[in-house]
């Protein structure tokens, strides 16, 4: 019954577009799931009896049930299977389905969310407990310089003549441009001119004008599994089929299965790899320069959190390694400035230049430019050498601090507690035995007014991460201290009680 409706849907969708055949079954389920025909808590057939029912290979299967899964339709649970989520909307009884492409856009009714618009609102949420000691992502902004900053910014509000109040065209201020090219050059071994530097509104206007214009809809984006939230959030809303790429402890390590899904892009995190903190190996990061040649793809890469690094050799970007003009390199003023600045910049390759700020001008319609001759004088003046360098003591004791209320719990066994990701950034990760429950444990730490990140709440496919991502950014040393311990005993409860879960 139901693989007569997959098939009937599937050959109607070949017929209609030319999508490929992932796409067309990852279309027919999600019809199946929003008319009914799928109701909320039932259980898939496994992939293997999918496949076989619609004489589809698994690899097809597997990676339309993926993308359904990283976008909430669908839920794992361990041994079991795979389970309609409960938060699937259904269409109104007596409601005419919208099919993909067909012209029925015109009669869906007023006020209902499209599909897409539902994966967006219902997955990888961000939670209003934000900001609370142990809160990952956040730098502390109250040691931001503001007295000097409103000064430079009443400065350039002053000397503001009316074209610094139209759209910036040409990638944005060119002094600041020049001083992100100087600074990356240096410090990351980018290879760049100036010229290459777009300004954005930060990484998530990176991303996305970056999937706008080198991928088309239905395209394969690989993303790291586990993954950053807003990057799996750029890729959902420009219509790209994820392919989740496990990550181990030197980065993504795409396998013979993965490589049966050509990427166009792939996106990773290699100087500090979000949320476990690897570290991509210089091997790794050759293989996967060849594997992108290979696939004819592009490379993002995020480097999100380079400024702090606190042990362990330097970490240069990928960037650097790039030979054929493959790598787009993007980070952001949000981890060291504020997050409201909403700055950051996008590095690419020459030949793509004109193209990317012919369409940022269009789509995006970037200003801002008062702020950005403020923040240009802010770097060539030395205050943000000196903002850093304060920043890097002050979250150099926090990190001590965090480590050492961790340490009690810590254990020798590979598969207990231990601590990856801490020589850099503003978050570790607290990597804890396959069978604790961390979203339970992260749940009982929020009542306690602690924000710490489920490990497994990242994974996009795989089943077998559990842990705590802990940020240290945030919270004022003596908080670390206070709570610091208080994470440790909840940690140590949780696993002194037997595994019921
Ligand atoms: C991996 C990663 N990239 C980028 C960002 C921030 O990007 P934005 O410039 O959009 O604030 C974050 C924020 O937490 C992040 O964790």
């Amino acid at each position: 019954m139901l693989s007569e409706f997959l098939l009937s849907e599937m050959t109607r969708l070949g017929e209609q577009d030319a999508l490929p055949l992932h796409r067309q079954l990852y279309e027919a389920l999600r019809r199946a799931m929003l008319d009914g025909k799928l109701a909320a808590g039932e259980r898939l057939p496994s992939s293997r009896d999918l496949a076989q029912d619609l004489n589809l290979s698994r690899n097809t299967v597997v990676a339309a049930i993926n993308q359904l899964s990283v976008e909430g339709y669908l839920a794992s649970r361990v041994g079991s299977g795979t389970y309609v989520n409960d938060s699937v909307p259904r269409a109104l009884p007596g409601q005419a389905s919208r099919r993909a492409g067909g012209p029925a856009r015109a009669s869906a009714p007023v006020g209902r969310l499209s599909a897409r618009g539902v994966a967006l609102s219902t997955t990888f949420c961000a939670t209003e407990l934000e900001v609370q000691p142990f809160t990952p992502g956040i730098a502390d902004f109250s040691a931001f310089p503001l007295t000097l900053w409103q000064r430079l910014q009443n400065k350039h509000w002053r000397m503001t003549y009316p074209d610094m109040l139209d759209y910036a065209s040409s990638g944005g201020h060119a002094p600041l441009r020049r001083a992100v090219a100087d600074y990356l050059r240096v410090f990351r071994s980018v290879q760049l001119d100036a010229d290459q530097v777009i300004i954005t509104t930060g990484t998530q206007q990176s991303l996305e004008l970056c999937a706008r214009l080198l991928a088309d809809h239905g395209d394969t984006v690989w993303a790291e599994d586990p993954a950053y939230w807003g990057a799996v959030k750029a890729f959902m809303a420009t219509g790209l089929h994820i392919h989740p790429v496990e990550v181990d402890t030197e980065g993504i390590h795409p396998t013979e299965a993965d490589n049966a899904q050509p990427p166009r892009l792939i996106y990773l995190t290699p100087s500090h790899q979000y949320p476990t903190g690897a570290v991509m190996s210089l091997q790794r990061r050759h293989q996967l320069l060849a594997t992108a040649r290979a696939h004819g793809a592009w490379v993002l890469e995020d480097d999100y959190d380079s400024e702090y690094r606190f042990s362990g050799p330097p970490i240069s970007s990928l960037e650097g390694l790039d030979t054929d003009g493959r790598v787009l390199y993007m980070g952001t003023f949000s981890k060291v400035l504020y997050p409201g600045i909403k700055l950051g910049y996008l590095v690419v390759p020459k030949a793509q230049v004109a193209a990317f700020k012919q369409a940022h001008y269009d789509l995006n319609r970037p200003g801002q430019m008062p702020q950005q001759a403020a923040l240009a004088e802010f770097i060539e003046m030395g205050h943000f050498s000196s903002a850093l360098r304060r920043a890097r003591q002050s979250y150099a004791e926090r990190r001590h601090c965090l480590l050492q209320a961790l340490a009690p719990v810590l254990s020798e066994h590979s598969d207990g507690p231990r601590i990856t990701g801490a020589e850099q950034g503003l978050h570790l990760c607290l990597r804890l035995p396959s069978q604790v429950n961390d979203q339970a444990l992260a749940q009982r730490l929020a009542q306690q007014g602690l924000t710490v990140r489920p490990l497994s709440a990242y994974c996009l496919a795989r089943q077998d991460l559990r842990g705590l991502v802990i940020g240290y950014g945030y919270a004022p040393l003596a908080d670390i201290a206070r709570y610091g311990p208080v994470l440790a005993a909840a940690v140590r409860q949780e696993l002194s009680e037997p595994p019921t879960r």
